[in-house]
């Protein structure tokens, strides 16, 4: 067997989608992006939604329309992927670590109000592999310090915290189509958000500050050239992708059931096995799995010695099942052990213990829409045998 980490999933219709936008010769930012900004405002139940090319730029223009600027520090969790902090760097200021709750792999809303600062203009937690921050202490941080929230919602497309969808419950939410992801336009991002200040921002700022769109201009006075007030992106998603995505919108429902079922069998399959913690989902909250993260954890970790023996270990389990078709992954990294952070702001894997245990110890295993109940079986029958071949 073959088992990839993930797949996307396509039928005729993304075919026939993207055979219609050459067809039209309309290929760039244009009416199908249009439609596919709809699809996910109403999915998510945001007042406003900008497509642009991947969450990273759409985390970098959110930052940009919520006035971070050099000299600000923005807060963000040291457990995720590098483009969160990538995004602050952009901006000229600086990316402040706080810890992660190891249950949930979510920032620590007691090491965040920790990290706050005279400088602190925002903070950037993070719905990690569809599951959503601890968003209540969070808010509560942000108002009582006049702080912004920007989301970072790459994985959070069908995760829901006490009803609201990712990315909704901030100043602005930022979402990843990226293949990785449960759809995907393959490169793709899109800011949602219910202020229109913002949501104007980002539409200037992906356009290079153009004072009014293409399409906007296509459909009237084309011939007139927009002015230009600030200095902008070329953020645009293309109306190819566009149309992708209108399609994988109308598949959306029907994948995260489908990973919802497959995850109930992890569940039930995995329950005996005591050295592997599968994920938590805390009350109030619908996890959208993205992914399938479970820790690695034949030991309670306690101390970096202890974490990097069972990481020895794990890594010789994902090593066993590689060699025998299935593809598994650390769920994602702690951004303070990678070489330009840990070099730029001196930091140490003991700074933040609890993302260097996720870091280490993380596994995701196999989860996407087309899984056969007998792939998923191979899998679980596969990391038992690894597990044993390893402990012994
Ligand atoms: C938490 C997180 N943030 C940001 C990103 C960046 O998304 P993109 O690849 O769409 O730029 C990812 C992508 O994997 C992610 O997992």
């Amino acid at each position: 067997m073959n088992i990839p980490i993930a797949k996307p999933y396509f039928d005729n219709n993304e075919k026939e989608a993207v055979a219609d936008s050459l067809d039209k010769g309309w290929v760039v930012q244009g009416p199908k992006v249009r439609a596919f900004e709809e699809a996910v405002r109403s999915f998510t139940g945001a007042k406003y939604a900008k497509a642009v090319t991947s969450c990273t730029t759409a985390l970098h223009a959110s930052l940009l329309a919520c006035g971070i600027k050099k000299g600000d520090e923005v807060i963000v969790p040291s457990f995720t992927f590098i483009a969160t902090a990538n995004a602050v760097e952009y901006t000229g200021a600086k990316p402040v670590f706080a810890d992660i709750n190891l249950d949930t792999y979510s920032i620590d809303p007691g090491s965040l109000e920790k990290a706050v600062t005279p400088r602190t203009k925002a903070l950037m937690p993070v719905h990690l592999f569809g599951l959503c921050a601890d968003m209540d202490p969070i808010l509560k941080t942000a108002r009582s310090k006049g702080l912004k929230i920007v989301e970072d919602a790459a994985c959070g497309m069908g995760g829901f915290y006490k009803g609201k969808h990712a990315g909704v419950i901030g100043d602005a939410g930022c979402l990843s189509f990226h293949p990785r992801k449960s759809i995907t336009t393959g490169e793709g991002g899109m800011v949602i958000t219910d202020s229109e200040d913002i949501d104007r921002k980002v539409s200037l700022l992906r356009d290079h500050g153009a004072s009014v769109s293409d399409l906007q201009r296509h459909l009237k006075k084309g011939y007139l050239l927009p002015d230009y007030n600030i200095v902008g992106y070329n953020y645009r998603m293309t109306d190819i992708q566009g149309g992708i995505g209108c399609e994988q919108m109308k598949k959306l429902d029907k994948i995260i059931e489908r990973k919802k079922f497959l995850v109930s069998r992890y569940e039930k399959k995995l329950a005996s096995a005591e050295w592997l913690k599968r994920p938590v989902v805390p009350e109030g909250c619908a996890h959208g799995y993205q992914s399938y993260v479970c820790l690695f954890a034949p030991e309670k970790p306690r101390t970096l010695r202890n974490v990097q023996a069972m990481n020895e270990k794990r890594n010789r389990v994902m090593d066993i099942l590689e060699s025998r078709g299935v593809a598994t992954r650390q769920g994602t990294h702690a951004v303070h052990l990678l070489g330009y952070y840990a070099k730029k702001y001196g930091l140490k894997p003991g700074d933040f213990f609890n993302s260097f245990a996720a870091d280490r110890l993380t596994l995701a295993l196999p989860l996407y829409f087309q899984m056969t109940e007998e792939e998923q079986d191979f899998v679980i029958e596969q990391l038992g045998e690894a597990y044993k071949e390893c402990a012994e």
